[in-house]
């Protein structure tokens, strides 16, 4: 199956951004490993990160006709924000899993709100870099799994 791994604003800091809260894993050390994990898997990954709301809109337009299968999403702060990129999801109606590197109801109130939450198949938080390797066998497992 076809995966996409989607990344919002300022994930490409990943590193060096607030280490003590996102971990001193690099993006880049993150695409690597998901890849890693779907090609055992069989599956093919593509990863995009963009700090831009609309940039975002286009690549989840472009996964529907693409027939992407599945989408892994850390949206960042458009999370708290975005009916944007809600619509773009609901849209193309590609099942979807969100997930956060912290653990965004232990934060600041702004952040316990999330635009795309209840659209997605499920929500994993709290685990820093392993959030996605969690997300990912989480979307892997629900493409074996679901007849669609
Ligand atoms: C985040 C949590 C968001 O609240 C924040 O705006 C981010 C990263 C996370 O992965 O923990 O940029 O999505």
């Amino acid at each position: 199956a076809k995966l996409l791994l989607l990344h919002g604003p300022n994930l490409n800091m990943l590193g060096t951004r607030e280490p003590e809260i996102y971990g001193a894993t690099t993006l880049a050390e993150i695409d690597r490993e998901a890849r890693g994990l779907c090609e055992n898997a069989g599956h093919q990954l593509d990863a995009f990160q963009s700090n831009s709301e609309g940039a975002l809109v286009d690549r989840i337009q472009a996964a529907g006709k693409e027939g992407i299968d599945f989408i892994v999403i850390n949206p960042a702060a458009y999370t708290h924000t975005s009916v944007a990129l809600r619509d773009a999801l609901a849209a193309v109606a590609i099942p979807f899993i969100e997930l956060h590197l912290s653990n965004p109801h232990a934060r600041e109130a702004f952040r316990h709100r999330s635009y795309l939450s209840d659209l997605a198949r499920g929500v994993i938080c709290g685990f820093g870099a392993h959030s996605y390797t969690l997300a990912l066998q989480a979307a892997m497992h629900q493409l074996a799994s679901t007849p669609d």
